[in-house]
Formats: C-alpha cells, structure tokens, sequence
C-alpha cells in the first residue's frame, strides 16, 4: 500500500516528544507537531489534529509516556498521583472514541503494576508498553485486513463514510484494511469515499490517503449515497466505529446511521470494521453511549469565507450517531468476523 504514505503518531527518537501529522492542515499541508506539554496533547485530541479512535488511543499512549518523563524528579508516591491526575486530564479531551480511555487505562494498569519500583524503572516500563500499544494496534489493522478481505471481489464498489483509515488508525486503518489489501493483491476495487460533513473527513482525509496510495476513489457528497447505491454502484458499505456495545450497536461519525439504513433499503451488506480495543462490554447498548456534541461553529462557518448561515441560526452539532445493531450485517475484528446474534456471539470471540 506504500506509495505516498505519511506518518501519523510516533516518538520523537529522544522519546521527549510525540510527534504528530496536524490532520487539520490536510489535504493541503503536511505539518507536524511536536508535543509534551499535557494542554497541547489534551487540545491535540479536542481539535482533531489527531483522530480516529485508534489512533487516539495510540497518541495518548504515546501522550501519557511522554508527559510522564518530565516527571522523573518526583518522589514514588508523588510520581503515581500526578500521573494518575495527567491521565484522567487527557482522558477528558473526547468522551465518545473508548480507545482513548483504553489505552491510557492499559498505561496506567501498568503503573500501578509496577508501583513499588523506582519512577525511573516505571519510565523504562511504559516505554516499552506505548510502543507494544502501536504495534499491537498496527498489526490488528493487518489481521482484519485479512479477516476482512473476503468479504469483496475483484471489480467491487465500497461505500465508506468518514474516515477509518490508515490516518485515523495506523497501519491498514480499518474500514480500509481489506481494500489495502485487496489492492496489494492487484483487485481493481472502486471505493466511494462520503464527503463526511461537517469536518469533512472523507473529503479530506479519506480520499486524501486512498488517492495517494493509488486506490481508485471517488469522491461524492453525503446527500449522494442513496443516489449512487441505487445505481448499483455499492456492492459493500465498509465503516469503522468509535465504541461497539455489548450487543454490536456502535457509536461512528455522524451520518454512519443513515448510510446504513440505506443500505438496508437496497439490500446491500453493511459492516463495521474495528479493533477489540473499540468493544466496550462494559457499556450494554447504544442508548448508554455518551455523544460528543461539538462547536456550532464547525456546522456554520468552518470551511468557508464568508459564514452559511446567519450567526443566531441555532445548529445542532453531535460529531457521532449510534447506528443499531439490527442493520449490521457482521463486524469485522482481529479475531474474526462476528456475525448476528452479535451479542452471544462478541462475548463468544471474546471469552467474555
Ligand atoms: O471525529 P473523528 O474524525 O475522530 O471521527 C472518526 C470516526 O468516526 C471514525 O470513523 C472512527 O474513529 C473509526 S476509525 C476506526
């Protein structure tokens, strides 16, 4: 998949920082940031520089190390408590994507674990743990590439919405991954990127990275899906999830529900693909997911020169949707593809 491939979350090689690509300058700059201060990670988060929830998990792996670093001058219990305060701070930045609190939870388990050896030693051991975090995550993207890969044929439209993929989760990404893979193997697939309003993710990011990596995209807006599957165009709809209940409703990018109801309409298979660490068993059904709700602004004038829409036109802005498990055809995981009745059947996979 390599062709133009940009890096997305690492280690500066001192370990003194972790270094992102702003997604917010893309398409059209490649900039990057280099972070250890605890406020500039939080808003990194906030402000989607960094996004997608596997990759925010993985830069606040990377976040919490970091930051932990500056604090080697600490006694042991000092060390523990301020930790403990800087990884609920960061965990604070986004409530919907579980990743987040996943892999600083893994981080601080491993503290904790460790908390009668010296901070120096606990340093030592978490920057083993965030670099096994973004490799494990990596190889995750491989495995459902793998699992995913079936699931189309030479020739294949994909619809997707927003953007699950290699900027949004490192390696294959997820909703990409069988594409990736598919066009490593020399499959023409044709993949219908939504244009993913109001941020725009799958204008800017998802055909931003599909292009660049030589996949045959097109770009279409979100009013257009319905359009383009009743045209026959859409063999599959591919998205990625921020949080998967116990019974298999997710949490994605707003506008993910309406997809998949259209996709019902024509009859077309629907799937969610995403890592074990975005299942949250803890969370029973869509209904207990908590909603980002974001800056109206984003809806009114992001994006344009002059504002759309007058200053006191209220806007209502929730940066996700909680799409039911009962239009899920099969979520797609590392271990494998679960397949209904999804909440038997993750507890099954899962061992839970
Ligand atoms: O607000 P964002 O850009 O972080 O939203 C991202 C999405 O909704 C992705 O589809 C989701 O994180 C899945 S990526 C595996």
């Amino acid at each position: 998949m390599e062709k133009e491939r940009l890096d997305v979350v690492r280690l500066s090689e001192d370990d003194d920082y972790v270094i992102i690509l702003d997604q917010t300058k893309l398409p059209n700059k490649q900039k990057y940031l280099y972070l250890n201060e605890e406020e500039e990670c939080w808003k990194a988060i906030k402000l989607l520089q960094v996004r997608g929830a596997p990759a925010i998990g993985v830069f606040a792996a990377y976040a919490a190390y970091v930051i932990a670093r500056k604090m080697n001058h600490l006694p042991n219990e000092q060390f523990l408590k301020e930790y403990h305060r800087m990884s609920e701070y960061l965990n604070s930045s986004r409530p919907t994507a579980v990743n987040l609190s996943w892999a600083l939870r893994r981080m601080e388990d491993t503290v904790n674990a460790n908390k009668d050896k010296t901070v120096e030693e606990i340093l030592q051991i978490l920057s083993e743990e965030c670099r096994k975090i973004d490799e494990e995550n990596e190889e995750m993207t491989r495995k459902i590439a793998e699992y995913g890969l079936p699931l189309i044929k030479d020739g294949d439209g994909i619809l997707t919405h927003c953007n699950a993929g290699y900027l949004a989760c490192l390696g294959y990404g997820t909703a990409t991954a069988p594409i990736y893979l598919a066009h490593e193997k020399g499959m023409k697939i044709r993949v219908y990127s939504d244009e993913t309003r109001p941020l725009l993710q799958g204008a800017r990011l998802t055909s931003y990275e599909l292009a660049k990596s030589g996949v045959d995209v097109t770009l279409i807006c979100d009013n257009m899906a319905s359009a383009v599957m009743k045209q026959g165009l859409v063999n599959a709809v591919f998205v990625g999830c921020d949080r998967i209940a116990a019974n298999g409703d997710f949490a994605n990018k707003i506008g993910t529900s309406g997809v998949a109801i259209l996709a019902k309409h024509y009859g077309i298979p629907f799937y969610t693909l995403g890592p074990s660490s975005t299942i949250d068993f803890n969370t029973p059904s869509g209904e207990e997911i908590k909603i980002e709700e974001r800056d109206p602004g984003e809806i009114r004038e992001m994006w344009y020169e002059d504002p759309m829409a007058l200053k006191e036109v209220k806007c209502y802005n929730p940066a996700f949707d909680v799409t039911d498990h009962e239009l899920l055809t099969g979520i797609v995981t590392e271990r494998g593809i679960v397949y209904p009745p999804f909440e038997e059947n993750l507890k099954k996979l899962f061992n839970k």
